[in-house]
């Protein structure tokens, strides 16, 4: 497959099994409004669409969604077929199951058996008659436990030809390595940011070794988490990014894509402002010195974001 010469592209890419994507690639949990769930102002359809059409012009070729990104009126998977169907036939969109949200919002998680309705309500909402990548998202309540037998009912819809390639979230080591006797496992999405502790990065070392893509979340919004980015910043991150003329967020950004070429990034938007700005953060370098002064950056410092 030919990689298109795009602002996207400027931070390499990476394969997913059989998939190549770029490095910078798009997050769709924002494009349903300003709060990711629960109260908060809805996101604009016209706007949120632009957004997307807009990525793929950039060169975006890897999008994550889930079907439980909804808000009163919008949901990411009718917003990404509406603005991108027919699909480029480079587009790799993953997705994410386990969780759900009935329609007043109330979460709820997948038996083993329910899973293949949420791959066929992902498939519907997308319009698509297979997933490129499926993510297990490991809810709290397993973060000791088995995940064998939902793992396990995902290779299944796998081997059946509904889903190309399986990946896991929210993981810990030994959920992957669980995942991995079951079938392979392409991709890691974790929470991962400037500041995340040296000891919540055990994943993002083991998943280099193991040639597995491993795909922060929360990049941007750090502590902010659901609730989103916040105006504070982190002296650091304001002293290089003023010194490269860059924002913080690309700084965030750029942070992640040099931990490995592994990362892949997935920032979160529905700001076309902010999403040209995220694609152009695959052109920021930064320096040895640069990363270390960040490592000293703490999430939980009172001089951060909180
Ligand atoms: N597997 C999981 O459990 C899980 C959990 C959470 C998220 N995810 C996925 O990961 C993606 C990324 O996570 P995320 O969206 O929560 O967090 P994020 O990408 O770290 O940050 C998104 C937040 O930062 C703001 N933002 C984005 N670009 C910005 C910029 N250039 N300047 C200033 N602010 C900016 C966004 O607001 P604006 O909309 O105003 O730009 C939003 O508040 C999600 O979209 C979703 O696909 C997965």
């Amino acid at each position: 497959m030919t990689t298109r010469t795009t602002p996207a592209a400027a931070a390499g890419t990476w394969t997913l099994g059989d998939l190549t994507v770029n490095r910078i690639g798009f997050g769709a949990m924002r494009l349903t409004g300003s709060v990711a769930f629960g109260p908060g102002v809805p996101g604009d359809r016209d706007r949120s669409i632009g957004v997307l059409r807009r990525a793929i012009d950039l060169g975006v070729d890897h999008i994550d969604t889930a079907a439980f990104y909804f808000s009163s009126r919008l949901s990411a998977n009718e917003l990404i077929n509406r603005a991108l169907a027919p699909y480029p036939d480079d587009l790799v969109i993953t997705t994410k199951v386990w969780p759900a949200r009935d329609p007043s919002g109330a979460w709820w998680w997948a038996t083993p058996e329910q899973l293949r309705g949420q791959v066929e309500e992902n498939l519907r909402q997308l319009g698509r008659d297979h997933l490129d990548v499926v993510n297990l998202r490991i809810p709290p309540s397993r973060t000791t436990g088995s995940i064998a037998d939902h793992f396990g009912a995902l290779a299944e819809l796998r081997d059946a030809g509904l889903i190309r390639h399986l990946g896991v979230s929210n993981a810990k080591p030994e959920h992957l390595a669980e995942a991995q006797a079951i079938a392979p496992v392409v991709c890691v999405q974790n929470p991962l940011g400037i500041g995340t502790p040296a000891e919540e990065r055990e994943l993002l070392h083991r998943c280099g070794e193991q040639g597995i893509a491993f795909v922060p979340f929360f990049a941007i919004a750090g502590a902010g988490r659901e609730s989103g980015a916040t105006s504070a910043e982190h002296p650091q991150v304001l002293a290089i990014a003023r010194a490269h003329g860059a924002t913080p967020a690309q700084v965030r950004l750029a942070w992640t894509l040099r931990l490995g070429p592994h990362v892949l990034a997935i920032p979160g938007t529905g700001n076309p402002d902010h999403l040209e700005e995220n694609v152009a953060a695959g052109t920021l370098r930064l320096s040895d010195d640069e990363m270390a002064r960040l490592q000293t950056v703490s999430s939980s410092s009172p001089a951060s974001r909180t």
